[in-house]
Formats: structure tokens, C-alpha cells, sequence
């Protein structure tokens, strides 16, 4: 890899990520101000995280929005891949589903893919990913979503619904087709082949069109469902897309679930979450503190700064104040973690009461075959 070079697939994330150039490699178009306003006149807000370009991409979005102003109504779906427990990097795209739902008024569908991580993990077992999905299940309930309205898809409970609906998609896909997308070699083993035809199906499980909340490295996947769409006459998904999130040692590849280190979990320790955060948050600050002052700090490389800018702090005002501050060096970095691990926990300590209580309604967000 080119040191100028990044790697984006729903596999692997590797990189300094240029967003720009990603949304010309994948094909996708960006949020301009024109989607935002149009946006922000139907829902009647600008959520912090499209202010902000966490959401910076999208496909077909403004079709969807204009055929909705005209009477047309969609749904939504998105899904994890259930390879771990949940880090807060997780909540981001859930988060912004929630107020999706809220602001439309429709159906979510959340897929967990316990299937895909068995075929893409050489050391998971079935039963390890099965266990992950429910652990997964947990905090996503724990956002406060509907359970009228919401609908947990797990694949390997939920094959009677799912599987004549990828088989539908599967037929329309062809190896050559799906090798050039993904990089397939004759050592991939078939369930990955496969796959994508699984992750297409919630698309297709309502007769009216979707919108999709997701991590830019799940395009791929969707490319392939938008050209088989209307090959089987469905109406093609439309997408946004997040940013990926840095992991909490630096950018250049996204928090992932397996290290450890890296990562804060949503069920981690306030100790564990200060440990973290002082011992491995990659800081764009100076050597000492009398350098800091003097030269100031970079927030556009702060990993503690871009977490608040992600998700830990929606209040533009603060975020600036603490964006300036770092910038001219009156903020130091200790401080700065100080303001993230005090954040963090507050979030933490409401969200882990709320997935113990998750654990008794589970049952009623479980979708069920007909
Ligand atoms: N493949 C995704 C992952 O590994 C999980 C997933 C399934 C998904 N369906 C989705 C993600 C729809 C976004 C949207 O995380």
C-alpha cells in the first residue's frame, strides 16, 4: 500500500482515509448544503452529526426525499456484524437511525449478521457469533428505539424470511461481478460469496423503498444490491453514509471490535474508560505542556476532540470553545482527555442501566417469520 494510499471494504479499513477521493473511487455523491437544506425542511433540524460531515455521502438521497415530499413513504434498515462486544464507534450510525425513525415516522429494520462473521472470521464459532449478535442486540435497544416500529433481524433465526428474498438477488449476481467488487480470490470460502445476496434481503422485506444508514465501508455491498434492484423490479436503496470512527490510538483504520486496546466497549469500567483514554487516546498535542502553550495543539488529529466532535459533545458552542482553546494552547491535553473521560462515563452510566433494563424487552424487537 502506497503510503498516500487507503484501503476501504466491509473487511478491512486501513489508512488515512480521504474522503473526498473515496466518494470518487465508490461512485457516491457528497451531502452538498442544497440535500442539508432540504433536509433540515422536512425533518426541521439539522442533526449534529450531518452539521458536522459525519454523515458526508450518500446514494440517492434526494430522489428519496423528493418522492417522500410527494406522498411516497419509506423505510429504513441497517445491521451489524456481530465480531464482538459494542464500542461507542457502533452507536454512531444506530444513534442517527433513532432520530431517522423519529423524524419519518417508519419502520427500522436491524440486521445481525451472525452468519457473515462465522464465514469472515477464521477463530469465531457459530455459537460465539450467535452470542455476540444478542450481546449487540442489547445495546442497540438500549438507544430507546420503538418496539412497534422496530425489528431485530438475526440471520440464522430469521433464514425463512430471508433466504427467498436473497435468492431473488443471488440469481442476479454473477462471481465474476462480485469478485471484482470485494477482491474474491479461489481461496475465499462460498458463504462469503454468498453473502452479499443475505445483507441485499432487508431491502427487499417491504414493498416500498428504503434508506440506509451506514459505515462508508458497507457500500460495496449496496452497489451490488442497487444494480440487481431493478433487475427483480424493486426500487433501488438509497444511502448516507458515515465516516469511519477513529480508533482511540490514532487515525488510519477504524475502532474495531477485536483490539482491545484501542477500543472503549460500552460496557467498559469508569476506571477502564480513564485508563484508556490517559494510556492510549492519540493526541494532537505538543511534547510537554510548555510547548503546548507556546504552539498551541492540532484538534484535526486529536483523537479525544474528534470523539466529541463524533458523537460525545452535539453542542456546537462548546465544541468551538474547545476547539479554539486546544488550537491556541490553553487547553491542555490532559484537560481535553479529562473533558472526554468525563463525557464518556456520563453517557456510560446511563447507557449500561438502560441495557440491563433491554434485557427483558428483548423478546418484543425480535422480528418474527410468517
Ligand atoms: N455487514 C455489516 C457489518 O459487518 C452488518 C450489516 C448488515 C449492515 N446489514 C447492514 C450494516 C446494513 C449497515 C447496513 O457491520
Amino acid at each position: 500500500m502506497p503510503s498516500d494510499e487507503f484501503v476501504v471494504t466491509p473487511w478491512h479499513v486501513e489508512g488515512e482515509i480521504d474522503y473526498e477521493k473515496l466518494i470518487k473511487r465508490f461512485g457516491t455523491e457528497k451531502i452538498t448544503p442544497e440535500l442539508l437544506k432540504k433536509i433540515v425542511r422536512i425533518t426541521g433540524e439539522a442533526h449534529f452529526m450531518l452539521r458536522r460531515g459525519i454523515f458526508f455521502s450518500h446514494r440517492d438521497l434526494g430522489r428519496l426525499l423528493d418522492d417522500y415530499e410527494k406522498g411516497k413513504k419509506f423505510f429504513l434498515y441497517t445491521g451489524r456484524g456481530p465480531s464482538g462486544h459494542t464500542h461507542i464507534g457502533h452507536l454512531v450510525p444506530w444513534v442517527f437511525a433513532r432520530w431517522l425513525q423519529e423524524k419519518f415516522d417508519t419502520t427500522l429494520y436491524f440486521q445481525l449478521t451472525d452468519d457473515e462473521k462465522f464465514y469472515a472470521k477464521q477463530n469465531l464459532s457459530m455459537e460465539q457469533t450467535k452470542q455476540f449478535a444478542y450481546e449487540n442486540a442489547l445495546d442497540f435497544v438500549a438507544l430507546g428505539f420503538r418496539p412497534e416500529k422496530t425489528k431485530i433481524i438475526i440471520d440464522t433465526q430469521n433464514i425463512k424470511t430471508l433466504y427467498p428474498l436473497a435468492a431473488q438477488v443471488a440469481k442476479k449476481i454473477n462471481f465474476s461481478n462480485t469478485k471484482a467488487v470485494f477482491g474474491f480470490t479461489g481461496e475465499t470460502n462460498v458463504g462469503m460469496i454468498f453473502y452479499t445476496s443475505l445483507q441485499s434481503a432487508p431491502c427487499f422485506i417491504e414493498n416500498r423503498p428504503v434508506l440506509i444508514p451506514l459505515g462508508v465501508d458497507q457500500d460495496p455491498h449496496f452497489r451490488i444490491t442497487r444494480d440487481v434492484a431493478p433487475k427483480i423490479g424493486r426500487p433501488k436503496p438509497a444511502l448516507i453514509h458515515n465516516i469511519m470512527i477513529p480508533s482511540l490510538s490514532g487515525p488510519g483504520g477504524k475502532m474495531s471490535a477485536s483490539e482491545e486496546s484501542g477500543t472503549i466497549y460500552t460496557t467498559d469500567s469508569p476506571e477502564a474508560v480513564k485508563r484508556k483514554i490517559n494510556k492510549y487516546a492519540f493526541s494532537g498535542g505538543q511534547p510537554t505542556a510548555d510547548e503546548h502553550r507556546r504552539l498551541g495543539g492540532n484538534p484535526d488529529i486529536d483523537v479525544p476532540y474528534q470523539y466529541l466532535r463524533i458523537f460525545f459533545e452535539p453542542d456546537d458552542k462548546k465544541l468551538r470553545q474547545i476547539y479554539d482553546d486546544y488550537k491556541s494552547g490553553r487547553l491542555l491535553t490532559g484537560e481535553l482527555k479529562a473533558i472526554l473521560i468525563e463525557k464518556v462515563t456520563e453517557f456510560l452510566k446511563s447507557h449500561q442501566q438502560k441495557r440491563e433494563k433491554a434485557k427483558d424487552r428483548l423478546e418484543k424487537f425480535f422480528f418474527e417469520d410468517r
